[in-house]
């Protein structure tokens, strides 16, 4: 039985992706930040820690917590959106919420679980959107959420660049009707991880070399930096 670890999995995409790895027969364990998002994990067969990917104090916990697993699949989930657009400056407080959590987050958890994920010679995926993209910026709606999608993109790029054993990707999952995407996104949230997990198993399948510290939509499509 494979197992995937997902961080950040309360709600939305997160919770989605936990729910249809236990119906695959996965072994699921899922970070939460809350006792009521604890029970909901755990009646669907997840075994959960309460980890606030934002405060560097409880991500320290996470390596003993996970101490001699491997991990076929860890998925870093957590994000938070803020609208404000260029070139309205962010307050000191919006910033360090949106950084801490989108990015800080990462580059605190994933570090302690690379080595599980080696371990297994898995994959390592950041959820990221084309909304970080350099390339594809068109607006500058929502500017300092951009900027912090585009900083985990660097994160995926140089975990990668100092692994060999282990693939790491950003991957976009689609406008998501979720608390986040809004009631008007595209995708349903069942439509989007059943693409995501798709296009992830392909992914895992094929071992090439080419995906490692690569950007890719939910459906697997390329996408630039
Ligand atoms: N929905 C979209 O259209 C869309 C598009 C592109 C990319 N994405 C990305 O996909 C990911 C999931 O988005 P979503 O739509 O599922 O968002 P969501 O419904 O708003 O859920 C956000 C998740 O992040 C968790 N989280 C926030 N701050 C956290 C913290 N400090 N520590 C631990 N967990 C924390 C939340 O947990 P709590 O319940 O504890 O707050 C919740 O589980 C995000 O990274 C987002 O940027 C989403």
């Amino acid at each position: 039985m494979p197992t995937v670890l997902i961080l950040g999995a309360s709600r939305g995409i997160g919770y989605e992706l936990a729910s249809q790895y236990r119906q695959a027969q996965w072994r699921v364990i899922a970070t939460v930040r809350d006792d009521d998002a604890k029970k909901r994990l755990t009646s669907l067969g997840c075994e959960v820690l309460q980890v606030d990917l934002a405060q560097a104090s409880s991500c320290s916990g996470l390596a003993w917590q996970l101490d001699g697993e491997k991990l076929d699949l860890a998925i870093y989930c957590a994000g938070v959106m803020d609208r404000a657009s260029a070139p309205q400056p962010p307050t000191q407080e919006a910033f360090d919420h949106v950084m801490h959590t989108n990015v800080m987050g990462a580059m605190q958890a994933l570090p302690q679980i690379l080595p599980m994920v080696e371990a297994a010679r898995g994959t390592l995926v950041c959820l990221s959107s084309v909304m970080g993209s350099l390339q594809e910026t068109g607006r500058g709606n929502a500017w300092l959420y951009r900027v912090s999608k585009a900083a985990l993109n660097m994160v995926v790029r140089c975990l990668q660049a100092e692994q060999t054993r282990v693939t790491v990707l950003a991957m976009h999952p689609g406008w998501v009707q979720t608390d986040m995407g809004g009631a008007a996104a595209t995708l349903t949230v069942t439509d989007s991880v059943s693409s995501i997990r798709q296009s992830l198993e392909r992914i895992r399948a094929r071992a090439d070399s080419k995906d490692r510290g690569a950007f890719f939509n939910h459906d697997g499509a390329s996408l630039s930096w």
